[in-house]
């Protein structure tokens, strides 16, 4: 469910057939278009809830400024990773080329993933492995819908606001990194570390480079960068592709911006250019 007015979907076959000329368009213009399927848990009020419920999450910590959510119990999981997977299948229908998990960013599945917010005292609570449990199926399930070509995911191990910190970020990154090798995806997304609350880059110490060597597929990092700073980060091997947001949303002509600039400064044989990516932004709804 969402958290803002007017969030798009993808959980009814109506909205399917609304996304077909949107995703046309995109393809008509060359582009790759791949749906981010986010679940908000907690991060949402009773107005954006059926009957206006509690939202759900691993906890029933509340964060403030939202309704306190409710805790799931173990047997509704499945049903919420069977959700995440008929998503992705309709994302697939409407003709998005693949799909993002979207399990960054203090989220549903992140909620499960901190130590901070997940205080759960079954199979998806306690231990690393079982807090990642939950986001490791829901990649299973989509991936044995759509093909694994077709499955990307996002995550911000380091991020912390809105009170969904976790007291081991590198152990966590490096751990879902490692468990992501099984299932052959096409790209990890990762925040930087720097970027620990919404706009606001700050030096830190951590680094992305141990996680970047232990996932085997592409690796996508974002948060902060110009096109010097993305340049360097693939130069020097920490990342293969690099994601753009708010300079993207300010410059929907970025590709051919930093292209143009690419092509002056290849006259004196620096840098090699970025690929740009990004999405649709959607909500599934549960
Ligand atoms: C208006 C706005 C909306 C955003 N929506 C999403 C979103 O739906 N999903 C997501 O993963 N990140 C979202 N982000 C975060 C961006 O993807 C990105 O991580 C962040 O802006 C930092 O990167 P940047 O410095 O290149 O902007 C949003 C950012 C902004 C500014």
């Amino acid at each position: 469910m969402a958290i803002y007015k007017d969030t798009p979907g993808i959980w009814r076959k109506d909205q399917v057939e609304a996304w077909k000329p949107i995703v046309s368009a995109v393809h008509d213009k060359g582009g790759i278009f791949f749906c981010q399927l986010w679940h908000t848990g907690r991060i949402s009020t009773k107005d954006f809830q059926p009957n206006r419920q509690a939202p759900i999450s691993s906890t029933d910590k509340p964060v403030k400024t939202q309704t306190p959510p409710r805790q799931l119990s173990t047997n509704e999981i499945p049903q919420i990773v069977n959700d995440f997977r008929i998503a992705a299948r309709n994302a697939i229908e409407a003709g998005f080329d693949g799909v993002e998990i979207h399990g960054a960013h203090g989220y549903l599945i992140d909620q499960f993933m901190k130590d901070q917010v997940n205080n759960r005292t079954d199979q998806y609570g306690g231990s690393l492995e079982n807090r990642c449990r939950f986001a490791l199926e829901i990649v299973e399930a989509v991936v044995n819908e759509i093909g694994a070509d077709k499955v990307g995911i996002r995550l911000s191990p380091f991020a912390n606001y809105m009170d969904f910190g976790d007291s081991n970020p590198s152990a966590l990154g490096l751990y879902m990194a490692e468990s992501l090798n099984k299932y052959g995806i096409s790209y990890c997304h990762m925040v930087e570390p720097r970027m620990k609350t919404i706009g606001e880059k700050v030096e830190c110490p951590e680094s992305l480079v141990p996680i970047r060597k232990a996932f085997r597929g592409t690796f996508i990092v974002a948060s902060g960068y110009d096109r010097e700073d993305g340049n360097k980060v693939v130069d020097e091997g920490r990342a293969d592709l690099v994601a753009y947001g708010r300079l993207f949303i300010a410059n929907p002509d970025l590709p051919r911006e930093l292209s143009l600039m690419h092509l002056s400064i290849s006259i004196t044989g620096k840098h090699s250019i970025l690929l740009i990516l990004l999405l649709a932004i959607l909500t599934i709804h549960f």
